[in-house]
C-alpha cells in the first residue's frame, strides 16, 4: 500500500473520529480534503494542524499545506459534496479512499409520558437525513471520481475504497436512541448492497460501528460519568481513542479481502437499556 499515492476524503473531518482519521492519512502521507460544516472547521482546523505540527516535529515526510485541505460542505447538499469532490479532482486530480464520519445525534424517547408528547418527527427525520441520506449522498456523487482511476494492478486491481461509521447503537439502541439507531442501522444495511453495487469497479465498501470513544461529544461530560461508561465496557475498561478507530481504518483500507462488512470496534460492549 503506497500510501503517498492516496487521495482521501473524510466527511466529518473536523472533529472527533474524523479528524483523527485525518491525522493519521496525513502522518501516513496521503492526500487529504476534510470535509465538514464551516463552524466546525473555523473551531477545529487549527487545532488539527496544530496537532499533526506537535506529532511530527522532526518528520520531514509530511507538508501539511500540500497534503491537507478542509472543505466546507453539509453532507446532505448536492452542491456542498460536488464542490468538494471538484476541489479534490482540481488539487489532487483523484479521489481513492472515502471515509464517512459526519454524523448527529438525538435523545428523545418515542413518547414522552410524562409531557404527554410524541417524539418530534422533525428531530427524527433530521438525525436520518445526516446520518443515512448524507451518508450516501456522498458516496453516490464519489463513484464517478472512484470508478474513474487506473484499476491497481498491485492491489487487486482495486480502484477505490469507502468506509462508513454506524455505531453499536445499531444493534443494541438505548432508550432515546431511536433516530439514531435507526440511522446507524440504516448504514449497516447499506454496506452489503453498497458493495456488490461498486464491485464491478474494484471499489469496497464496509462500515464500523464503534462504541464509545473519547470525541468532543463524550469529554465534555464530567470525570463521574466518563468513569461510568467507560466500566461498562468489558476490555479494555475505557473509551475508545479516535486514533484507535483511525487504526481501523487503515486496517480496512489495507486488508483487501475485507468488503461488504460490518465491523464493531467496541472492547466487547453491550449497551444496556
Ligand atoms: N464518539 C463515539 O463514541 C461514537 C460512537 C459511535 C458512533 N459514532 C459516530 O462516529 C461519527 C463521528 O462522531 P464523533 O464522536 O467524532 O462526533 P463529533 O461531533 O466529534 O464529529 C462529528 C462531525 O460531523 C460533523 N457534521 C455534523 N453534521 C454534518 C453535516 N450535515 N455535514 C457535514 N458534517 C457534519 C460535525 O460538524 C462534526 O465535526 C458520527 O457519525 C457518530 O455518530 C461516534
Amino acid at each position: 500500500m503506497l500510501w503517498k499515492n492516496n487521495v482521501c476524503l473524510v466527511t466529518g473531518g473536523a472533529s472527533g473520529l474524523g479528524a483523527a482519521t485525518v491525522i493519521k492519512f496525513i502522518e501516513l502521507g496521503a492526500k487529504v480534503i476534510a470535509c465538514d460544516l464551516p463552524s466546525s472547521i473555523t473551531t477545529n482546523s487549527k487545532q488539527i494542524q496544530q496537532q499533526l505540527i506537535n506529532n511530527n516535529n522532526n518528520n520531514k515526510n509530511i507538508n501539511i499545506d500540500q497534503q491537507l485541505l478542509f472543505a466546507p460542505v453539509d453532507v446532505t447538499s448536492v452542491d456542498d459534496v460536488s464542490n468538494a469532490l471538484n476541489k479534490v479532482k482540481e488539487e489532487f486530480g483523484k479521489l481513492n479512499i472515502v471515509v464517512n464520519c459526519a454524523g448527529i445525534g438525538v435523545a428523545y424517547k418515542t413518547y414522552n409520558f410524562n409531557k404527554q408528547q410524541a417524539h418530534s418527527l422533525q428531530d427524527f427525520t433530521r438525525v436520518l437525513h445526516v446520518n443515512t441520506i448524507g451518508t450516501f449522498n456522498v458516496i453516490r456523487l464519489a463513484c464517478e471520481l472512484l470508478g474513474a482511476n487506473q484499476p491497481d494492478a498491485n492491489n487487486n486491481h482495486e480502484r477505490g475504497c469507502i468506509i462508513n461509521t454506524s455505531s453499536v447503537a445499531a444493534y443494541d439502541g438505548q432508550c432515546g436512541q431511536v433516530a439514531y439507531a435507526a440511522s446507524k442501522g440504516a448504514i449497516n444495511s447499506m454496506t452489503l448492497p453498497l458493495a456488490r453495487d461498486l464491485s464491478t469497479q474494484g471499489i469496497r465498501v464496509n462500515t464500523i460501528a464503534p462504541g464509545l470513544f473519547n470525541t468532543p461529544l463524550l469529554s465534555s461530560l464530567p470525570d463521574k460519568v466518563k468513569a461510568f461508561l467507560s466500566k461498562s465496557v468489558p476490555f479494555p475498561q475505557r473509551l475508545g481513542e479516535p486514533s484507535e478507530y483511525a487504526q481501523l481504518v487503515c486496517n480496512i483500507i489495507e486488508n483487501p479481502m475485507i468488503n461488504g462488512e460490518v465491523i464493531r470496534i467496541d472492547g466487547a460492549l453491550r449497551m444496556q437499556p
